[in-house]
């Protein structure tokens, strides 16, 4: 696997690698990058990952400064994948004034979920991914489904600003408890760790009773968000919404998915089920 750090550099070996599937990451691989990774590779000549820590996507009393940065055991896994290319700017390669031009995505997506808990979240989010595709010029885009209104405002941004990419979800990872794989998960103790799978539990209840016919949507939700409360958590939302935009549900046959996002002691996780 071939590592550039610069524009130049990644430009060239895209331009001689043909068919290119993209993988944007911010490192401290898992299992969950690794399948997008595998699944990247079906349908593409080469892989290029990416890796990056982007600042503008975090607000100011969260975990910058402390996300877990690991180039080195992150190379191998990428390597072990088949990965070909990866691009691991330094910040002052991708912001080396600051970034006074962002995307800006539409206000009814960012103004809920996440949005409404990460104010500025999302429009870093989407500032950094679209200099990404600038930079790496793929022919696809893969991301995951854990991080679901990020997947929906990425899909979004790349139809209405017409960007030659594809964007192709992928499935989320967990592991056997159910605990939906992710870089935050280190942040747990041994007994938070043995907790967190209840976040996931209790997203299967809602899709289980939803599927067998209980349409009080509001009832769940408040139950699952009260059963979090008395284990000690502190949960932000349990929402069950349209698959589409995100929206609560309007008519009987809306594709449905149900989100959540709560705080376990320190740490926020935040899972999905499709309904
Ligand atoms: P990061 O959290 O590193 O995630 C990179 C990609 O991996 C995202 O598309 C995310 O949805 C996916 N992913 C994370 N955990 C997963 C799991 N358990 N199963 C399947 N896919 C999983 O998301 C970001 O980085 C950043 O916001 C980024 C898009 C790179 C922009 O900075």
């Amino acid at each position: 696997m071939q590592i550039h750090t610069s524009i130049e550099s990644i430009r060239k070996a895209r331009r001689q690698a043909g068919k290119v599937a993209f993988v944007p990451t911010m490192g401290n691989l898992h299992e969950g990058h690794i399948t997008l990774m595998r699944q990247a590779g079906e349908n593409a000549d080469a892989v290029i990952a990416s890796i990056f820590v982007n600042r503008l996507q975090f607000g100011p009393s969260e975990d910058f400064n402390k996300y877990p940065r690991t180039l080195a055991a992150d190379c191998e896994k990428l390597e072990a994948a088949g990965v070909a290319h990866l691009f691991a700017p330094d910040e002052s390669l991708m912001y080396p004034e600051p970034q006074t031009y962002h995307v800006e995505p539409a206000p009814a997506q960012i103004s809920i979920l996440e949005g409404e808990f990460r104010p500025g979240h999302f429009r870093g989010v989407a500032t950094v991914v679209l200099k990404l595709l600038n930079i790496v010029q793929p022919d696809t885009a893969l991301l995951g489904k854990k991080d679901y209104q990020q997947l929906m405002v990425l899909t979004n941004m790349v139809r209405q600003l017409a960007l030659p990419v594809e964007v192709l979800p992928g499935e989320t990872v967990r592991a056997p408890d159910g605990l939906a794989l992710s870089s935050r998960n280190g942040y747990l103790s041994e007994a938070e760790r043995a907790e967190a799978p209840r976040l996931y539990r209790q997203l299967t209840h809602i899709r289980d009773a939803v599927r067998t016919g209980d349409h009080d949507f509001l009832k769940l939700e408040t139950e699952a968000m009260t059963a979090l409360t008395e284990e000690g958590w502190m949960p932000d939302y349990i929402a069950v919404r349209r698959r589409a935009d995100l929206q609560p549900p309007v008519h009987e046959d809306d594709p449905l998915v149900v989100l959540a996002a709560a705080k376990l002691g320190r740490t926020r996780l935040i899972d999905n089920l499709e309904i």
